[in-house]
């Protein structure tokens, strides 16, 4: 039951692909960065899904207790702990997704150049792993900046020759959380029905909800609109401010994480109805990587959704138009660092 409240609603249902579920979990995930803010509580909501069979956590440190405290836990994932770059191989091998939490969180006044600089190393080191070890896991990105991290981890593949584009996702879980939990609020709906696309990228402006086009159909008025936006796109900066100095959105980040790897997972399981949004390799508009509602399936990204960008209303034309070159130079930011790492 718990798990229902994962699902995201669906616009459009596709039945043509009749669900194939196994009678048993049969996944193995592996977290790195585990015993982080996030990773702590993801890995609880991990343990907690019917469909993982083996939960690898990974981390530099603290993460045995972690593995030990989760293991206790009766539920059907045998977990397992991997400290150090000496057991990051194993925490990898026969793998079927790998979600990448670690990193250092956003503090008041952290320019985005101070996070960049440290993530894009861990994020680099890390799928480098991955590549070796898990070649063909779905690959799940937190750690920010996001827009820069991604197109990192495609270069790393693409070194490594092993890039799946379809099997590489941005996780843009928490923008989507947020904005159906502030549109429901606002207009008062109950919170299960809400969904509000949201596309672009993962930071600012570049995070794009497309009021307009959120399900149930409602009536949202232009400043209602430029309000929610904002609060949308700011909503990080919200929880860093709360937390002073403390960290970033870890708890509500965990849920919508959990959300998108128990999604993959049903995708993976041959359910034919499953459909995130999340940031991926994309032609949707001349930004090589964007984020928009995609349909996931066994191989990973099957479709991406073109109605949502074909559609959209003036005002969220006009934000398209402004995230592009920042979206793009996050992008290009990231692929000028792996090459000149090597
Ligand atoms: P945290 O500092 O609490 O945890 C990070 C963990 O990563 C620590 O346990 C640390 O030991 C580990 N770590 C560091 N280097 C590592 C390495 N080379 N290999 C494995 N583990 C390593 O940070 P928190 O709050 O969990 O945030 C993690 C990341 O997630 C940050 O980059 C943050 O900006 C990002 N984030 C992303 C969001 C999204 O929507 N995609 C939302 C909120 C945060």
């Amino acid at each position: 039951k718990v798990w229902e409240s994962f699902k995201p609603k669906l616009g459009r249902v596709d039945l043509s692909t009749k669900s194939q579920l196994h009678p048993q979990a049969c996944f193995k995930v592996a977290v790195l960065g585990a015993a982080g803010g996030i990773g702590q509580p993801l890995s609880l909501l991990i343990k907690m899904s019917p469909l993982v069979s083996a939960l690898h956590l990974y981390d530099i440190a603290n993460v045995k207790g972690v593995a030990a405290d989760l293991s206790h836990c009766n539920t059907p994932a045998q977990v397992l702990g991997f400290t150090g770059e000496s057991e990051l191989a194993n925490s990898l091998k026969g793998v079927d997704l790998v979600v990448i939490p670690a990193g250092i969180p956003r503090k008041p006044g952290m320019t985005g150049d101070d996070l960049f600089n440290v993530n894009a190393s861990i994020v680099k080191s890390l799928v480098e792993a991955v590549a070796d070890n898990a070649p063909d896991a779905f690959i799940h990105i937190i750690s920010n900046p996001v827009n820069s991290t991604v197109p990192i981890a495609a270069e790393v593949l693409k070194q490594k020759g092993v890039y799946d584009p379809k099997k590489l996702f941005g996780v843009t879980t928490l923008d989507v959380v947020r904005a159906n939990t502030f549109v429901a609020q606002k207009k008062n709906l109950r919170l299960m029905d809400v969904d509000v696309p949201v596309i672009g990228g993962h930071s600012g402006i570049t995070i794009l909800p497309l009021l307009s086009r959120t399900q149930p159909l409602v009536l949202i008025n232009n400043k209602e609109t430029e309000e929610l936006t904002a609060r949308i796109q700011n909503a990080g900066t919200e929880v860093v401010e709360a937390k002073a100095g403390a960290g970033s959105a870890t708890l509500s980040m965990a849920y919508a994480a959990a959300r998108f790897v128990e999604s993959s997972l049903r995708a993976l399981d041959g359910d034919g109805d499953v459909y995130e949004c999340a940031y991926v390799q994309s032609d949707l508009t001349e930004i090589p990587f964007f984020a928009s509602r995609v349909k996931i399936g066994r191989k990973g990204v099957q479709a991406l959704m073109a109605s949502d960008v074909l559609e959209m209303s003036d005002y969220e034309s006009e934000k398209l138009a402004a995230l592009k070159p920042e979206l793009m130079a996050s992008i290009e930011k990231g692929v000028a660092f792996v090459h000149e790492q090597t």
